[in-house]
């Protein structure tokens, strides 16, 4: 594997590829920390395309003042041994003056208006533009044909696939399906601020969303109670909801009479640590009930 961490070494190294016109090139934007999560999207990756470009950024513009910055938490020796392992060939871990060479606050930024505002917007108001910034910039440094991102992060999904379409940059976008422990808990680097305790009760997030998902399977149409049921479940143990959603699962638009594509989607703090999931299923054989 190839390690860079200067962009324009970077770019004359692809330019340098892709004069043969024949090479797909995928790529995987990471915050480092990697895990199975991340691993299965180099897999897919690498399934895909003849050159596989990952990326480890933590990327400042996406935290907010308050969050976890200065302690999230940095593995690059070990996630490089992953990423060999994993055959990725090419391997972008940029300082940040590489990506911003003035002050993150001079920086032009990307706003992806609707889709960042709710739910995760609501309470980090900066961290879907600071998303959409530096996939943007990812996206020109290395001119990728596909690239993949979990679908654990519904929303920046989301947010990822308008940007790419509103900018014209033509990348295909590809989710990969959340990697989860035995007990339901989806893999995410935060996991490791969990104490003992707290990973024990962590579960209960996705195993509320598969009862509630349940439920709607079987019939049940009042979203309202079941959002207020959700919170509720959660609430009377060690969480507190941020929110907890039942949605258009294309657009996160609140449900239509005639909506077939549903995600539930909610985020909760156990002590300090922000936990976000979801699950999405379709009831259109249910159409008619
Ligand atoms: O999902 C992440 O790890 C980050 O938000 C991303 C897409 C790498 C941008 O910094």
């Amino acid at each position: 594997m190839k390690i860079f961490n200067n962009k324009l070494e970077l770019k004359a190294f692809l330019k340098k590829y892709k004069n043969n016109d024949v090479l797909k090139v995928g790529f995987v934007p990471t915050m480092g920390n990697l895990h199975q999560g991340h691993m299965q999207l180099i897999e897919a990756a690498r399934a895909q395309n003849d050159l596989v470009v990952c990326s480890v950024f933590i990327n400042p513009l996406q935290f907010e003042a308050h969050e976890d910055l200065d302690t999230y938490p940095r593995t690059l020796d070990e996630d490089i041994i992953k990423l060999s392992a994993s055959k990725c060939d090419i391997l972008y871990a940029p300082p940040e003056i590489d990506l911003y060479s003035e002050s993150t606050d001079s920086q032009t930024t990307v706003h992806v208006s609707g889709l960042s505002e709710g739910f995760c917007g609501k309470s980090r108001p900066q961290h879907f533009e600071g998303v959409a910034t530096i996939v943007s910039k990812l996206f020109n440094l290395i001119r990728p044909d596909t690239a993949y991102f979990g679908l654990k992060d519904y929303q920046q999904f989301l947010v990822v696939k308008k940007l790419n379409l509103d900018l014209e940059l033509g990348v295909e976008i590809v989710g990969i399906e959340i990697f989860r422990e035995n007990n339901g808990l989806a893999l995410s680097s935060r996991n490791k601020y969990l104490t003992e305790v707290e990973i024990k009760s962590a579960p209960l997030l996705f195993q509320t969303l598969k009862k509630l998902s349940g439920e709607i399977l079987e019939g049940n149409r009042n979203y309202c109670e079941i959002e207020k049921r959700g919170s509720e479940l959660l609430a009377n143990t060690d969480f507190t909801v941020d929110y907890f959603a039942i949605r258009n699962a294309l657009d996160l638009k609140p449900l239509a009479k005639d909506d077939s594509e549903i995600i539930i989607l909610a985020a909760a703090t156990i002590n300090k640590t922000r936990l976000i999931d979801n699950v999405r299923f379709s009831i259109s054989e249910n159409l008619s009930v």
